[in-house]
């Protein structure tokens, strides 16, 4: 199982006992989305999820960073596009790939989009159940879910656990995936994302990029490195596979330049790459 470490964690400060302070900004979704208004409560059951995923699970850096709690999705620009369409079609389906604990799959919900339309997915159900707890949702959310690999061809493929989807998905998003996958296996999720998107669909994401582009630390199973990819490599690369209109932009926020500080120092300079592109 993916989540579970094979090699010590890369991360110099994964080993605290206890994360970051959570400021109030922190519990934005998960107060809305639970409806608990007493954030001193709401901290102290992060705490215990935080707790119990670290002596259970690999350590992602941004779940030791606390990163679960803020919604990736709304920070996209395609996002509003997505949305509008979402709420406007209910035939419309969109993906959660790599969903972890599963924030932006509540964010959609929250924002209104139906549950019979999302499809939440990752290589592993571990961070997915804990998000239950996280979010509190166990017995009321009626999202789908399906987990494995999406570098795996049977994952997609008629048969398998998304195969009902295959050509089908309008939106497909993927917060802070492609970064922890080797060179070999991002290609392999982007042919992959490419096939299950119907004509027209659109994949939208973000992942940690670099500067040239080349490899990085190892994956969390250890068999390989992964490899961050740069604005133009990435482009590059989707373009090959055969998406259109496919937009690649790099950016700096305040989070990647403590990461250029203190995480495994290897290829060029890190930076965030926010990607779109339409099949
Ligand atoms: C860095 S976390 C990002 C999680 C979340 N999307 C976010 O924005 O916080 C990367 C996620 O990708 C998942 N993942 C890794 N390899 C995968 C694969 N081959 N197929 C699907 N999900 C994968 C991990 O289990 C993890 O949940």
């Amino acid at each position: 199982m993916a989540s579970e470490p094979q090699q010590p964690s890369p991360y110099p400060y994964a080993t605290p006992d206890q994360p970051r302070q959570l400021t109030d900004e922190d519990l934005t979704l998960l107060s809305h989305y639970t409806g608990e208004k007493d954030l001193d409560k709401l901290r102290e059951h992060v705490l215990n999820i935080w707790k119990a995923v670290k002596a259970k699970l690999w350590v992602y850096a941004c779940i030791q960073r606390l990163m679960f709690l803020q919604p990736r999705i709304p920070t996209h620009d395609f996002y509003p596009q997505a949305l509008a369409a979402l709420k406007s079609d209910p035939d419309l389906l969109v993906l959660d790939i790599g969903c972890c604990f599963g924030q932006d799959t509540r964010q959609m919900i929250l924002d209104g989009v139906p549950t019979e339309s999302i499809t939440s997915t990752d290589i592993t159900s571990d961070y997915w159940e804990f998000g239950k707890d996280l979010f509190k949702d166990r017995d009321t959310l009626a999202v789908h879910e399906a987990f494995g690999s999406f570098t795996d061809p049977a994952f997609t493929a008629a048969g398998g656990p998304l195969g009902h989807l295959s050509g089908r998905v309008a939106f497909a998003w993927a917060g802070a995936v492609l970064h922890v996958l080797s060179e070999e296996d991002v290609r392999a999720f982007a042919k992959h994302v490419y096939k299950i998107l119907a004509s027209g669909g659109v994949w939208f994401g973000t992942c940690v990029g670099s500067e040239p582009a080349g490899e990085w630390a190892a994956t969390p199973n250890g068999d390989a490195k992964r490899y961050l990819h740069s604005p133009t490599s990435l482009k590059a690369l989707l373009q090959h596979i055969g998406f259109s209109q496919v937009d690649v932009v790099g950016s700096m926020p305040a989070e990647m330049s403590s990461m250029n500080d203190d995480m495994v120092q290897s290829g060029g300079q890190k930076t965030m790459l926010a990607y779109t592109a339409r099949k």
